[in-house]
């Protein structure tokens, strides 16, 4: 799926399931570093016109993914907790490029973010297709639809916008960190858990 060399254990729906407080509030705060994520990305990059676009209807559909995941826990009377430390993404950013060429750099942020979609998506599909809650998996099902499409969009701007970065390349370097990266986590209640 995607290209992801590994598929995560169904097991870990039901991890997630028995803690709903829990994954809902970690979710919520992926959804907000997500948009954050695209107001950066805006930041530093503004003289790409069709970036800065999709970058702005990327941010506004995060913001709206937090308060769709906010009024879940509004209605299931739980409370939003302090945001989660997201530890898998903390890898990743550990491994994207931050000493090339200004362009190097800003071609791996976009593979960066293209990699949490990516994954972010299987997970959602996960939990679509495992969890009991009718209402959960339907909303992780046009979650996933969703996230889907802004992986395509990250990774088309990076084939555009690259120099000299064979993106094809880069992106399996990619794939083979967070396959070899991701055998570590699938035991918590956190999105990237
Ligand atoms: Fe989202
Ligand atoms: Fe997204």
């Amino acid at each position: 799926m995607l290209g992801l060399k590994l598929l995560t254990d169904p097991r870990w729906a039901d991890i997630a399931e028995s803690n709903l407080e829990e994954i809902l509030t970690d979710h919520c705060w992926c959804e907000q570093k997500a948009a954050t994520n695209a107001i950066t990305l805006i930041t530093y990059n503004s003289e790409h016109e069709d970036l800065v676009t999709a970058m702005t209807e990327i941010a506004i559909e995060e913001m709206q993914h937090f308060q769709m995941v906010h009024n879940i826990i509004k209605e299931r009377g739980y409370t939003l907790g302090r945001e989660r430390k997201d530890d898998y993404v903390g890898q990743l950013y550990k491994f994207s490029k931050k000493d090339g060429s200004r362009n190097e750099c800003f071609i791996d942020k976009l593979l960066f973010a293209a990699m949490i979609e990516a994954r972010s998506c299987e997970r959602f599909r996960t939990l679509s297709q495992n969890i009991k809650d009718e209402e959960l998996a339907k909303f992780y099902h046009e979650l996933m639809v969703s996230e889907a499409n802004h992986y395509t969009t990250f990774l088309k701007f990076a084939k555009k916008y690259t120099e000299k970065v064979d993106v094809d390349k880069r992106w399996k370097e990619w794939l083979e960190f967070e396959g070899e990266l991701i055998q570590s986590y699938g035991n918590k209640e956190h999105i990237h858990g």
